[in-house]
This record gives C-alpha cells, sequence and structure tokens, in this order.
C-alpha cells in the first residue's frame, strides 16, 4: 500500500518534470553518440581509401566522438541540487530529515553539524557515507552511528561528507533531489569557500530561520554573497520553530506579519532576487521537528496528529507541504533549465559543427568525381565501380546526417520548451 501511494504521489510530483526531462535528453544524445559512431565509420574508411578526409579532418570528428562521450557522462549524474543555511540549531538538518521522512542526519541542541553533509539517493538499497577525497564506502545501518561516524572524524568544516541513502525509501531522492546540509553560518570564517565549493551548481537555497528571533547579520551576509556570486539564486525562508509560537498566541499575528514583511523585504529590497509576490510565496512558518514526528507516526500507520508538539499543528503541518509543493515546481523548472539548456545548445551545435564537415567533404567528393571522369580513359572499370559506390554511400550517408540534424534539432528544441 505504502508503494502504492508513494508511486501515485510520485506521478502527481512536480519533480517529475525533471526526471521526464532529464529520460528525453539522455534518449536523444543517446541517438546522437550512435549517429557520432557511425559517421566515424564512415570518415575512417574514406581515409583510409581515397585521401579525401585528412589526418586534422579525421582528429576533429573523434574530438566531436570525446565531446558527446562527455555529455553523456554528465547528463547521467545530472540531478537536483537543495542547499539549506542558517545559524547553528535553527533546525536545518531537522528541515532536511522531515522532507526525507525520516531521521538521517543527527540534530540536537547545541552546536550539530560539523561539516557539509549530503544526502543522496543510493540505487542499491544499502546506506553508506563517503569522505572527501576518498572512495572508501563506509557502512551507515542507523542515526547514532552515523552521527559517531560524522563526529569522531576530525573534518573541516567546509569538507563535505557524502551520505547515500536507498532511493525507495523516499521519494525525493528516487526524482533525484540531493540535499546539502550545512554548519551555522555564524560557525565559521570561510563562507566565500563554502559557496564556492558548495553552493555554485545549487538550484535552490532553503534559508532556516529561528521563529523565535529574527534574522541576524551572519545569515544575511551569507545571502548577499551568495547572490554576487549567482545570478538571481532562488531562496525559500522557513521560519522555523513556530510551534512556539503557540505558547504566545496574544502575539502570534503581529509576530508572524513583521517576520513576513522582514523575510519579504530581505528578498525583494536587499538581495533583489525576487518580487514583491515571488517573494510572498517562498516565506513559510513551519515547525520542522514537529512534522517530522508527524511523519513518523504517519509511517506507523497513525494520524499524524500524534505528533502535534503544540495547539495550532494543523496549520504548520499544511504549511510545510506547501513549502514542499513550491519548492519541487521550483526546483524542477530551474535544474531543468539551467542544466539542460546548456547541454541542449551544445548538442545542436556539435551537430551543426558536424553537418557542415560532411557537406564539405560531399563537395570535395565531387569535384574529386568530375576530376575522374575527365580521366575517365585512364580508369579501370573497377575504380569506377568503387567511384560511384562511394557516391552513392557519401550520398546515402549525407541523407542520413541530414535526417539527422533534423531529427534532433527537433527533439532539442520540442524538449526544450516542453
Ligand atoms: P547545527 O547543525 O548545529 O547548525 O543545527 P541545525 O540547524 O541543524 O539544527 P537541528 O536540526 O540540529 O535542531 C536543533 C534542535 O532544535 C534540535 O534539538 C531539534 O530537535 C530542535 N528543533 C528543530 N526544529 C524544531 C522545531 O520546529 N520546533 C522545536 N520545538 N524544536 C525544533
Ligand atoms: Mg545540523
Amino acid at each position: 500500500l505504502t508503494e502504492n501511494r508513494m508511486y501515485q504521489q510520485n506521478e502527481k510530483s512536480p519533480l517529475q518534470v525533471f526526471v521526464r526531462a532529464k529520460k528525453k535528453i539522455n534518449d536523444i544524445y543517446g541517438e546522437i553518440e550512435e549517429y557520432v559512431h557511425e559517421t566515424t565509420q564512415f570518415i575512417n574508411a574514406l581515409h583510409s581509401d581515397a585521401e579525401i578526409v585528412d589526418k586534422a579532418e579525421r582528429e576533429l570528428f573523434e574530438s566531436y566522438v570525446y565531446k558527446v562521450a562527455a555529455i553523456r557522462e554528465v547528463l547521467q549524474r545530472d540531478h537536483m541540487k537543495v542547499a539549506f543555511f542558517g545559524r547553528t540549531s535553527n533546525g536545518k538538518s531537522s528541515v532536511i530529515n522531515a522532507m526525507l521522512r525520516e531521521k538521517i542526519l543527527p540534530s540536537g541542541i547545541g552546536h550539530t553539524t560539523n561539516c557539509f553533509c549530503q544526502v543522496e539517493g543510493n540505487d542499491g538499497g544499502e546506506a553508506y557515507l563517503m569522505k572527501e577525497g576518498s572512495d572508501e564506502k563506509l557502512n551507515v545501518v542507523n542515526i547514532k552511528q552515523l552521527a559517531n561516524a560524522l563526529c569522531q572524524e576530525k573534518l573541516s568544516e567546509s569538507s563535505l561528507v557524502r551520505i547515500f541513502w536507498p532511493r525507495e525509501r523516499c521519494s525525493l531522492l528516487r526524482d533525484d533531489v540531493v540535499f546539502v546540509d550545512s554548519p551555522g553560518v555564524d560557525v565559521s570564517a570561510n563562507l566565500d569557500d563554502w559557496i564556492d565549493n558548495h553552493c555554485l551548481n545549487a538550484d535552490v537555497f532553503v534559508l532556516v530561520l529561528n521563529a523565535e528571533s529574527t534574522m541576524t547579520r551572519a545569515e544575511k551576509q551569507f545571502f548577499h554573497t551568495v547572490s554576487q556570486k549567482l545570478s538571481k539564486p532562488n531562496i525559500f525562508i522557513l521560519n522555523n520553530r513556530w510551534d512556539a509560537s503557540a505558547n504566545e498566541p496574544e502575539f502570534q499575528e503581529s509576530v508572524k506579519s513583521q517576520h513576513t514583511e522582514r523575510c519579504i523585504d530581505f528578498l525583494t529590497k536587499e538581495l533583489k532576487v525576487s518580487n514583491e509576490k515571488e517573494a510572498a510565496e517562498r516565506v513559510f512558518f513551519v515547525s520542522a521537528r514537529e512534522t517530522l514526528q508527524a511523519r513518523l507516526e504517519e509511517a506507523k500507520g497513525n494520524p499524524p496528529h500524534l505528533g502535534a508538539i503544540a495547539d495550532g499543528f494543523q496549520i504548520r503541518y499544511f504549511e510545510f507541504q506547501d513549502f514542499e509543493r513550491k519548492f519541487e515546481e521550483c526546483i524542477s523548472q530551474s535544474a531543468v533549465k539551467t542544466k539542460f539548456q546548456q547541454h541542449s545548445s551544445r548538442g545542436k551545435s556539435v551537430s551543426g559543427d558536424m553537418r557542415s564537415m560532411l557537406d564539405n567533404i560531399y563537395e570535395r567528393i565531387t569535384i574529386f568525381r568530375n576530376l575522374k571522369q575527365d580521366q575517365k580513359n585512364l580508369l579501370t572499370e573497377r575504380i569506377q565501380g568503387t567511384e560511384t559506390q562511394m557516391m552513392q554511400v557519401t550520398r546515402e550517408m549525407k541523407m542520413k546526417i541530414h535526417n539527422m540534424v533534423e531529427e534532433v534539432e527537433e527533439k532539442v528544441s520540442k524538449a526544450l520548451n516542453e
């Protein structure tokens, strides 16, 4: 039943836009690779038989083969990446756990996360972690062991630990979302390194704030630097620990509108990364701890409100789900654009280059043939036969390439439009 529900949720998820686009562009590149291989064989044959294609040209063509293979490799690894930042103990790790519906990352009071932790899906069904600079797989059975493994090592705060978690345990991981957890922005002096090493290819950033206090200078400064280095980053703001507001219901509305106004001003007037309308859709009031508890109850077959920590659970729970939906729409659109647009235009330029190269060869063969026609009496019948055969092969190949280029261009732009 759970499998089935996850499948249905999956089908409706906006993340499917990315998943389908990725499949499509991988298929298109698979075809391009086939064409490139066929054409290479043809060019190599021409090179050895007739000296129509010289060495430089043959090498140039080989470079297309490598280019296409390199793009294919990147494409297969492409994913959607979301990075979480905020002050120590605001609940970054708890938000990720709530989204993953399982307590994967260590969370707790005080300074818990001491280096970058990336959670990504693994096909093999086993959980393990890998430290930066090593490809040793360290098996992880449970959260305690993971926390110990992360604490024991003297890891630098900017280093990265990759946690591979079985895809089938979470639909977000199955759909190729990769989560990056960070230490608090207040504990590091190397924020620039952080951005250069971990943020440049992030599709979405989530600023996790503590709703009990207000946004700090360190948090603001970090995002100022991010938006200088990246053009218009997608930033969501979560006012976490909103369950605390239930203790002071008389101030709840005024605090909420004060936070909302500050967050919107920050995105629009300070960072200038969103307009008013978009910014209003990027600010949420949630409780990560409560959401995770609710989801753990749900997984046991209990009603989610058993996980409630305070009054107003339902509203906070809906708001968390609303955040997730908007986040999914945003990340999948952004990743399709930034990741696949580039590959599509590279694919177009490679197929265009190949086309003009083959046009050139075709022209040369025509000249070569006319020349030979003039010296017909000197040629044996066998050579003529070979030439005609060659002409025919070239013509067929040219047609094939023409068709291929058109087909690929059509597919690429159709995929892009979609
Ligand atoms: P560092 O890794 O140290 O930077 O902290 P973090 O931002 O990852 O915070 P973490 O998720 O470890 O949470 C810190 C503490 O706050 C934990 O004890 C959580 O259980 C608690 N916590 C997180 N979110 C909430 C929430 O929404 N409400 C309440 N009441 N507690 C929360
Ligand atoms: Mg943490």
